[in-house]
Order: C-alpha cells, then sequence, then structure tokens
C-alpha cells in the first residue's frame, strides 16, 4: 500500500487549484438515470469515488465516458437494463444508495444493496425509506437488499425530515421530480451540493423551488431531458487547502474558492487568528506571525460548520495557545484521527462526541494511520507544521476524495512525496 510522507518544511506560499465538489458529482452522476436523454457534467473531479459511481452506472446499463483527463462525463442511460444496485459495488462506497429515488422514479422499481457499517457512524436509511414511502413506494428488506417498488408511479407527498439528511433530501428530491403531483419536503438539508442538484434537474426541465432553505417544492413533470452542468467547487477541498498556510504559516491562494461555501468555517479561521480575503480568482489565506488562537467548534448541518472539515480543524487546533473544545454533533464515530495525532504529541481527550485539544508547541513527525477520508488529509496537514517526517500510511483512504494531495500541496512549497507500495 502506497505511504505519503511528509516533512515539516517551513511557511507555504502559491495558489492550489480546487476542483469540482465530490459530494456533488456523487448525487449529479445518478440523476442521468431519471432521462433518457444525455447528461453531461462538466469541472468533475478526478477520484477514485468518482470510479466507483462510473462502475454503478455502468453495472446499470447507463453508458458513462470519461474526457478530458476525466473532467467531463458523458452519460446516458437511454439503454438502462438492470435495476439491482450489488452489494458487491454498494459496500465500496454509501453513495451508491443515491441510485435508489432516481431508479424507483424512473422504472417504477429498484433494488439496492444496503451499504452496511461505516467507519465514522451508523449511517442508516430510515430517512431516505420515509420519504419514499411517503411518495407511495413500498420498500421491503430482504437479504441485505432495499426491495422498492411504485407500481402506479410515485405520488407527491409533504414530507418531513427529522434530520436534515444530505443523502435523503438529494434521493427523495430526484424522485420527486418525476412524480404526479407537488412534493414539499420540510426541514431538508441546505447543503450547496444540493443546490447544485436542483439547478442541474432544473436544466433538464425540472420545476423546484426552495433549494438552499429547509423547505423545498418540487412539481412533478412526465419527462426530463438532456442538458449539461458544470460540478461547483468543493467546499471540503476548498477548507481543507486554506487550512496548510494557516498550519504551517505563509500566504496561499485557493483558485475557485468562495466566502459562501465555506463562511462559518471561515468565521472560525478568523476566530483563531488566520486571514483570509476573497480574491478576484477565489480565497487567499495567510498566517504571518504569532500563535493560532484556541477556539471552539461544533459540528452542524449547512450553513454550520462542517463535519468533513472537523479533523482537518483539530490539526490546526493541535498547536493552538490554549484549549479548544470540538463537539461532533453529525456522526457518532468520528474521532479517530485524535489518536494518531496524539502519536504526533498532540494532547487530546476524547468524551464521546466532545474532544477537548490542549495546545501543545509543537508537533513531532512519526509513523500514522488514515482510518477514513477526512482524517487522513488531517495527518497530512499535521504533518506540514510537525518536526521532522511524518508518514501516512493506508492513503487509498485519500484517493477517495482528493486529487493530486502532493502535486497541489509540493507547488506551494510542502515537502511531500508518495512512496509506492510494494
Ligand atoms: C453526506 O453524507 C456526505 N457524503 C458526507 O461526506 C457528509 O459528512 C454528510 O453528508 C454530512 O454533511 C456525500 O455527500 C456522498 P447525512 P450522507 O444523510 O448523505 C443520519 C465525506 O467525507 N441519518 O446528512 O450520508 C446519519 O447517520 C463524507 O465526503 C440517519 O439517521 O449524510 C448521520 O449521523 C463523509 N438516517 C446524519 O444523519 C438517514 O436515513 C447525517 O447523515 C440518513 C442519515
Amino acid at each position: 500500500m502506497d505511504q505519503i510522507i511528509v516533512t515539516g518544511n517551513g511557511e507555504l506560499s502559491g495558489e492550489i487549484p480546487i476542483a469540482g465538489a465530490k459530494n456533488a458529482c456523487l448525487t449529479l452522476m445518478p440523476a442521468t438515470l431519471l432521462s433518457d436523454e444525455p447528461l453531461t457534467l462538466t469541472n468533475a473531479p478526478r477520484l477514485s469515488d468518482i470510479k466507483t459511481m462510473t462502475e454503478l452506472l455502468s453495472s446499470l446499463g447507463a453508458e458513462v465516458t470519461s474526457l478530458q483527463d476525466g473532467q467531463v462525463l458523458a452519460m446516458s442511460s437511454h439503454d438502462i437494463n438492470n435495476h439491482v444496485a450489488d452489494y458487491d459495488i454498494v459496500r465500496k462506497m454509501r453513495a451508491s444508495n443515491l441510485v435508489l429515488g432516481p431508479m424507483l422514479a424512473r422504472l417504477g422499481h429498484a433494488v439496492v444493496s444496503l451499504p452496511g457499517g461505516c467507519a465514522i457512524g451508523a449511517r442508516p436509511m430510515d430517512l431516505h425509506i420515509h420519504g419514499l414511502e411517503a411518495m407511495g413506494a413500498e420498500i421491503e428488506l430482504k437479504d441485505g437488499y432495499l426491495h422498492a417498488k411504485a407500481p402506479g408511479g410515485l405520488k407527491g407527498a409533504t414530507i418531513e425530515f427529522s434530520f436534515a439528511s444530505v443523502g435523503a433530501t438529494e434521493n427523495v428530491l430526484m424522485a420527486a421530480t418525476l412524480a404526479k403531483g407537488t412534493t414539499v419536503l420540510k426541514n431538508a438539508a441546505r447543503e450547496p451540493e444540493i443546490v447544485d442538484l436542483a439547478t442541474c434537474l432544473r436544466s433538464m426541465g425540472a420545476q423546484i423551488e426552495g433549494d438552499g432553505t429547509s423547505t423545498i417544492t418540487i412539481q412533478g413533470v412526465d419527462r426530463l431531458h438532456g442538458a449539461t452542468h458544470p460540478v461547483v467547487t468543493d467546499r471540503i477541498e476548498l477548507g481543507t487547502y486554506m487550512l496548510a498556510p494557516a498550519i504551517a504559516g505563509g500566504e496561499v491562494e485557493c483558485l475557485g474558492g468562495k466566502l459562501s461555501l465555506v463562511q462559518s468555517f471561515v468565521d472560525k479561521l478568523e476566530q483563531a487568528g488566520v486571514e483570509v480575503t476573497e480574491t478576484e480568482r477565489g480565497l487567499k489565506v495567510a498566517r504571518r506571525n504569532g500563535r493560532i488562537k484556541a477556539v471552539d467548534v461544533t459540528t452542524e448541518p449547512f450553513p454550520g460548520f462542517p463535519t468533513d472539515l472537523q479533523a482537518q480543524m483539530m490539526a490546526l487546533l493541535c498547536t493552538a495557545d490554549g484549549t479548544s473544545v470540538l463537539e461532533e454533533k453529525i456522526f457518532e464515530n468520528r474521532f479517530m484521527h485524535a489518536p494518531e495525532l496524539t502519536r504526533m504529541g498532540a494532547s487530546i481527550d476524547v468524551q464521546g462526541g466532545t474532544a477537548t485539544v490542549h495546545g501543545v508547541d509543537q508537533l513531532k513527525g512519526a509513523p500514522v494511520m488514515a482510518t477514513d477520508l477526512r482524517a487522513s488529509v488531517s495527518l497530512i496537514l499535521a504533518g506540514l507544521a510537525a518536526e521532522g517526517e511524518t508518514m501516512v500510511s493506508r492513503v487509498y483512504h485519500l484517493d477517495r476524495g482528493y486529487e493530486h494531495v502532493v502535486r497541489k500541496l509540493e507547488g506551494v512549497g510542502a515537502k511531500i512525496e508518495r512512496i509506492k507500495g510494494s
């Protein structure tokens, strides 16, 4: 297995281009199942998760052609001929469950494997099922698969989510575009990836209002047509690279970054003493001198502080002046990076969903293990300012959500390399 070796190398400077969003692309790709006309995505990220979604859609009979070095995905599900999303693919990536709503709406039936356990939490699908059943679907769990059917087609309904789930909102939103009548989603998720999905669906002829707010209204239509849609910027990749100069010092411009995508995160960075300025091309981040100040962080659904930046923020706060309290409110088991950071000399107490980080003067390089996608990149960020070498193993986690990490960080002066495993 490959490893990434990072050596603390002082301040960073330069620019980092930010790619299209993994979590937008993973819901935009299944939208192709809603129409028999082509859907083309531009600004697509080049990640292993996108390859897995391509594999899944191809297994259903859709065509997915990757163009322009993978940044354009030309898709067509004109000839879908299979309605079973197989466990062997779904177990590799939970977002595979986002084919359920579109297939049910288009074909009237779907069989989708339940994803099974995940490192960061139980992650059930009860809210997805609740929403689709409210639209008249009959869903049964058999042999680890959800068997869903809507013989008479889906019908509009008013659905209130007990939690603003991103995935449940996306699945039900896609299904509602072809349902008979009006669907109203209450306490819906407000993430930018949902707005991007709704924007794409509107360009396919869907009638959707209120995306980005907690109440989304969808007027069902008989069919959707083809479209071309640019994937929104990846706000989590953006936040991750904004933390690199915050941790190592220096100044870096993140090209394509937008404040509206990361406002609550930027509020915390500024509280910690980091400068963030909007430029014509993106967001510039600078930490000149002086130590980072301790700040408290609580993860929440958008527009609150994103859980997908919690691990990276913890890496910053390990060397803050003072004690920071991080509360993880979205996932029940998302502090597995803490013991690895502790191996690098950090001082962190984890009690349930709360991590108390006592700032230390300096971290020290050590061999550490990636446990999930965001944990893996937090270890690389910590290594940027640690004394000596940090060797991060199991970096396949990283490939799921970050393209060209070594090239991007090297480009701003980091000392980093990838060692191919045997
Ligand atoms: C999306 O996951 C993202 N993944 C996650 O990013 C992200 O952490 C999460 O939203 C929250 O922002 C993709 O978009 C592919 P949820 P999703 O449904 O849709 C509970 C990354 O690092 N819940 O909003 O699975 C669930 O257990 C990944 O890129 C139910 O209880 O998130 C969790 O505790 C990790 N029942 C909470 O809600 C349900 O039916 C949030 O889940 C659905 C969810």
